[in-house]
């Protein structure tokens, strides 16, 4: 029986949830994590109440990647624009960073997951660069779930600070312009460890990638969904997995 279980864990997802093909599952998955403001408005609520409520989406969510096995789980948490936001919005998103690390720091840890995070970090507030060091230091080890925060992330100026790093050792002779090849200049990026999504998810009806992944997602699924992000459940995950598992990725070839 218990090899029985054992082996239908190992090839599908049972009970009442979509059948998905465990051995299919992706390595990588992304997620936009849009909707929070318009899910707020819809409940005549101020927009801060709708990031709260994303935050509740992001603990399912995590802990769904982890039981399915997804390896790596980025999350795009606030955009080098989402400085243009109200002074308001930006500080409650910065407290809801550190309350969330603060809160689900030893959770995460006894769950193996590593909380990593991609993006200009220097520029984020001190309580947000501490609690996000601390979490990393705690959690390093672990060989779960890879949670990366994308947070002051922006998919041009990462690429943009790729170039100005590959020119200074270019300069110092670290490098020679004849090494520089595309497997390289993913080295110099924040994801240089990591392979590339899989599978990027947008909810909230919007159909752009809005400077996410650019350079890592060139070959990645695309799944969307209308849903706003804090209505975002296990079952949306799976959906959008399912249909990944569909796919004929080809990475430009003939099969
Ligand atoms: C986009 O929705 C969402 C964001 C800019 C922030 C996402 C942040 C969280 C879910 C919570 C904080 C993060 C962590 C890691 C604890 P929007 O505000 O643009 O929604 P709208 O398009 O409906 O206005």
């Amino acid at each position: 029986m218990k090899n029985l279980f054992a082996f239908l864990k190992k090839n599908k997802v049972m009970s009442n949830e979509i059948n998905l093909d465990m051995s299919k599952i992706p390595k990588h998955i992304a997620i936009i994590m849009d909707g929070n403001g318009r899910w707020a408005k819809e409940r005549n609520l101020p927009r801060a109440f709708g990031h709260k409520a994303g935050v509740e989406a992001i603990r399912k969510i995590v802990k769904e990647c982890d039981r399915l096995g997804v390896k790596y789980l980025t999350l795009y948490a606030f955009s080098t624009e989402n400085w243009n936001r109200p002074i308001k919005e930006v500080d409650s998103l910065m407290k809801l960073l550190v309350e969330y690390l603060k809160k689900e720091v030893e959770e995460l840890n006894v769950n193996d997951v590593v909380v990593n995070s991609i993006g200009n970090i220097s520029k984020l507030p001190l309580i947000c660069r501490e609690e996000l060091n601390n979490a990393y230091e705690k959690t390093r080890n672990n060989k779960g779930l890879i949670l990366n925060l994308a947070l002051n992330y922006g998919g041009r100026s990462e690429i943009v600070d790729a170039v100005k790093e590959i020119s200074s050792d270019l300069i110092n002779k670290k490098i020679s312009k004849d090494q520089i090849n595309e497997e390289l200049f993913s080295k110099y990026l924040y994801t240089s460890e990591m392979p590339d999504p899989d599978l990027i998810i947008r909810p909230s009806g919007e159909l752009r990638l809005s400077n996410f992944l650019l350079w890592q997602g060139a070959y990645s699924e695309l799944w969307f969904s209308d849903i706003n992000w804090p209505d975002f459940h296990e079952k949306q995950l799976q959906s959008a997995i399912m249909d990944y598992q569909k796919r004929d990725r080809r990475f430009g070839k003939v099969k």
